[in-house]
């Protein structure tokens, strides 16, 4: 494709790698039923082949939230686009994300979250970009440690496009609008 700088993570290592946190995240959850909480836009692609891979009881619901406009630099504004739809007290939630870069986002979220009263909140992200980390949030299950360069593919966007690429990429520079 004309657009790919460099892949970073291909399809293949991406569905693998899928597997094996599936494993991990089924024992982990034996017995219980799953609430996984995507982060839309960005934690589709990833919630969807998650899901088909784990062997415990789930149920879905979204959450819109966003520290991003439309850069590719944090603005540490966070802000709910859209609410959850089902009650999450006595529930087991799984929070399923793209990235975590700076952690604000997250840390916003899962305080929120907590004062709703689940049974558990943990957090499984598809790529962590350790490097920027501004807060200490823990997180549960990672994909893949992601450089400091900006992504997209795979959930991941840039001016909302890409996210349909089965693939991690670094887009062409001639794609950036500056
Ligand atoms: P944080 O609050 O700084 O952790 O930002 C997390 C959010 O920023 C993610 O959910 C993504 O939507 C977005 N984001 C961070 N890094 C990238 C990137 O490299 N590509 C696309 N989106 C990113
Ligand atoms: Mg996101």
């Amino acid at each position: 494709m004309d657009v790919v700088e460099r892949i970073l993570i291909s399809e293949e290592e991406i569905q693998a790698r899928i597997k094996v946190l599936a494993k991990e995240i089924s024992q982990q959850y034996q017995g219980e039923t799953i609430c996984l909480l995507c982060i839309l836009k960005g934690g589709l692609m990833f919630l969807t082949d998650l899901a088909k891979q784990l062997t415990v009881p789930v149920t879905f619901d979204f959450i819109g939230i966003s520290s991003y406009g439309n850069a590719t630099k944090s603005s540490g504004i966070v802000r709910i686009t859209k609410d959850l739809e089902e009650s999450i007290e006595n529930k087991h939630i799984l929070i399923v994300e793209d990235i975590i870069d700076s952690g604000l986002t997250l840390s916003y979220l899962v305080k929120n979250l907590e004062s709703r009263k689940p049974a558990s909140v943990r957090i499984c992200t598809l790529l962590d970009k350790q490097i920027n980390r501004e807060v200490d949030i823990p997180i549960d299950y990672v994909g893949f440690l992601a450089p400091d360069e900006f992504l997209v593919g795979y959930g991941l966007d840039y001016q909302e496009l890409y996210r349909n690429i089965p693939f991690v990429f670094v887009l062409k520079s001639d794609y950036y609008a500056n």
